[in-house]
C-alpha cells in the first residue's frame, strides 16, 4: 500500500505523558505546555482526564486546565472519560472529545478501571449517548492491543472484538494502543488488517509507547497498513501507572521527524514542539527522551554559541 500524503498526529503528552509523574506538575505548567502546543499546529491535543482523583492524582487539575487554555481555532481538546461522571466534567469544560478507554485484555481492565471488559462496556455506554446527544466526538481506546503486563499475549481477536464492540456504541475513532510498547512490525500489521474488517481504516489510530524500542518501526509499519492517525507524546514523556515498567509513548519530535522525512504533511512546526519538548523536560526535571529532539536542540545551541 502506498504512503499517505498527509497523517493527524494527536499530541497526547499533557494527559499520558504527565498522567504518571510522581511529583505534582504545577497547574501553570500544564497550561503553558498545551498552549505552546496548540500555537506548533496539533489538530488533536489530548489535555486532561477525568477519572477518579484517588486513582490518578496528577490528573485532578483537569477543570482547571481546560478552562485556562488558550485553544486554537480548529484543534480539538480532548479528555479521557471512564464513567458519566466524567462525561458531566468533559461537558462542563467544554472538552471537543471524550475519550472512553477500554482493554483488549480482561486482567488490565481490571487494574485500570476496576471492571470487566464487558462491565466496561456498559458503563461507556451512557457516556457515548450523552456525548452523542451534544455533539461532542467519541474516541475509543483499545489498551493492550498488542500485549498485556498481566496476562502476556493478547489474542487478535480479542482486540478486534472489542473495536467491534466500540464500534456498535458509536465511536467516532478508535485506537489500537501498545501501553507497553511491546509490539513488534509483523503483529502490529497483523492487528491493523484485522481490525479494519471491522471498523474503517481512517478512523483508527495507533497509540505507541517505546519501552522496547519498537515504537517507531511499528508506525512505519502501520503506515504501510494504511493507518493515517498517530498518538505521540512530546519529549517521549509518560509510563501508564497501571502498566509497571512501560515506559513514555513514542516521542513527537521523533514521529514528525520521521513524517515530514517520508514527505508526509502533519501541519505541526517540529521546532516549535522541540522547544516545547525542552520546556517541559525542564520544567519537571526529566530527561528529554526524544532522539530528534535532542538533536535539533544542540543544534540551535551550537548554531547559537557559533553565532552569538
Ligand atoms: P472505582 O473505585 O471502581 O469506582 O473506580 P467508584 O465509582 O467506586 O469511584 C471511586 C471514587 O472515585 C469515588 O470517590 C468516586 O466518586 C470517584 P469516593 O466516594 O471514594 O470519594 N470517581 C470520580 N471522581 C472524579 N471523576 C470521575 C470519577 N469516577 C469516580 N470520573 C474508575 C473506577 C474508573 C473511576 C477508576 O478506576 C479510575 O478513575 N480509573 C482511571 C485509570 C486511569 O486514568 N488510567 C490511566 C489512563 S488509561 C491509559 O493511560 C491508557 C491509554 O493511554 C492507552 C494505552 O496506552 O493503553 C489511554
Ligand atoms: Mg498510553
Amino acid at each position: 500500500m502506498t504512503l499517505p500524503h498527509a497523517v493527524k498526529i494527536v499530541e497526547v503528552g499533557p494527559r499520558d505523558g504527565l498522567q504518571n509523574e510522581k511529583e505534582f506538575v504545577p497547574t501553570e505548567v500544564k497550561i503553558e505546555l498545551i498552549n505552546r502546543l496548540s500555537a506548533a499546529g496539533f489538530r488533536n491535543i489530548e489535555a486532561a482526564s477525568f477519572v477518579s482523583p484517588k486513582w490518578v492524582p496528577q490528573m485532578a487539575d483537569g477543570a482547571e486546565v481546560m478552562a485556562e487554555i488558550e485553544r486554537a481555532a480548529g484543534t480539538v481538546y480532548s479528555v479521557l472519560t471512564p464513567n458519566l461522571r466524567g462525561f458531566e466534567s468533559a461537558q462542563a469544560a467544554s472538552a471537543d472529545e471524550v475519550v472512553i478507554f477500554g482493554s483488549a485484555s480482561e486482567a488490565f481492565s481490571q487494574k485500570n478501571i476496576n471492571c470487566s471488559i464487558a462491565q466496561s462496556i456498559e458503563r461507556f455506554a451512557p457516556v457515548v449517548q450523552a456525548a452523542q446527544a451534544t455533539g461532542l466526538r467519541v474516541r475509543g481506546s483499545v489498551s493492550c492491543a498488542l500485549g498485556c503486563p498481566y496476562q502476556g499475549e493478547v489474542p487478535v481477536a480479542a482486540v478486534v472484538d472489542v473495536v467491534e464492540r466500540f464500534a456498535a456504541l458509536g465511536c467516532d475513532e478508535i485506537d489500537i494502543a501498545d501501553t507497553i510498547g511491546v509490539g513488534t512490525p509483523g503483529r502490529t500489521q497483523a492487528v491493523f488488517h484485522a481490525v479494519s474488517q471491522v471498523f474503517p481504516r481512517e478512523r483508527l489510530s495507533g497509540h505507541f509507547h517505546d519501552t522496547y524500542g519498537q515504537a517507531l518501526v511499528n508506525i512505519y509499519a502501520a503506515l504501510q497498513a494504511g493507518i493515517e492517525i498517530f498518538h505521540a507524546s512530546v519529549a517521549g514523556l509518560g509510563g501508564c501507572p497501571y502498566a509497571k515498567g512501560a515506559t513514555g509513548n513514542v516521542a513527537t519530535e521523533d514521529v514528525l521527524y520521521l513524517m515530514h522525512g517520508l514527505g508526509i504533511t502533519t501541519g505541526v512546526d517540529l521546532n516549535a514542539v522541540v522547544a516545547a519538548g525542552d520546556f517541559i523536560s525542564t520544567a519537571i526535571g526529566r530527561p528529554n527522551v526524544s532522539r530528534a529532539g535532542k538533536a535539533l536542540l544542540a543544534r540551535v545551541r551550537n548554531e547559537a554559541g557559533a553565532n552569538p
